[in-house]
């Protein structure tokens, strides 16, 4: 194990908790159904899909939401690559991220194929084009060269990670959207979205998952 590798306790018998960040991977409640009300229902997704969609993420974590966004690309009839790009400082052991995901078994299918493709970094299927980029996402966001459609901004909370979530990365966020592209988060904390308006997003409070209020939707026209 590295230094970096994320070390984790868990509740409730299936959600992993960072000890790190001394918070939860996914909603306690029912991490799949937060999923798509956040990421996927918040980017308009899957109606916005189409072929060469590009996906990013800031935290990939487990790779629930990853491998939720493509569930749901392959049962919207997309038979190309949905593009997917994650960037990830504290990489999971394999068989933290089994157990993990051991808790979706709705996800099965999508989770056996990620497996038998899956490199450390990458995973090329028909369907699917991941990449997950190791590193501090302070540094490794500026230096990357593509753009997304669609971002999930999925760091631990922002009282807990805010490195995540400062004005300085979302200006890169934005740096890093195709144009009429969105970003959506399931928090709605004031500096957060003060800082995606700043980098020049539309921003939109909406009902959120679960026990949370609020969450935000953002747009870049
Ligand atoms: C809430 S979890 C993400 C959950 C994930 N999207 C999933 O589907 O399971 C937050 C993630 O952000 C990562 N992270 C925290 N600080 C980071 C940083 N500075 N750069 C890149 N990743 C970071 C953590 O290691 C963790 O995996």
């Amino acid at each position: 194990m590295t230094d970096q590798q994320a070390v984790l306790t868990w509740r409730d018998g299936g959600v992993p908790v960072s000890d790190r960040f001394d918070d939860p991977y996914f909603s306690l409640q029912d991490g799949l159904a937060e999923t798509r009300h956040v990421f996927l229902a918040g980017n308009g997704l899957p109606e916005r899909f189409a072929p060469g969609f590009h996906i990013a993420e800031l935290g990939f974590g487990t790779g629930l939401n990853m491998l939720t966004a493509w569930a749901a690309w392959e049962r919207a009839g997309q038979d190309t690559p949905l593009r997917f790009t994650s960037f990830e400082a504290f990489p999971m052991a394999a068989e933290d991220r089994a157990r993990a995901l051991d808790a979706f078994p709705e996800l099965e299918p999508w989770v056996a194929r990620f497996w038998a493709g899956w490199t450390g970094a990458r995973c090329d299927l028909p369907t699917l084009r991941l990449e997950v980029i190791h590193g501090d996402a302070r540094q490794t966001l500026p230096a990357w060269r593509g753009a997304a459609d669609a971002w999930f901004l999925d760091g631990f909370s922002p009282a807990k990670n805010p490195e995540l979530w400062q004005p300085d990365l979302m200006a890169e966020v934005a740096r890093h959207t195709a144009p009429g592209g969105t970003a959506a988060t399931y928090t709605a904390a004031g500096f957060v979205r003060r800082g995606l308006e700043a980098a020049g997003f539309t921003v939109e409070r909406h009902p959120g998952y679960g026990r949370k209020r609020h969450m935000t939707r953002a747009f870049l026209s």
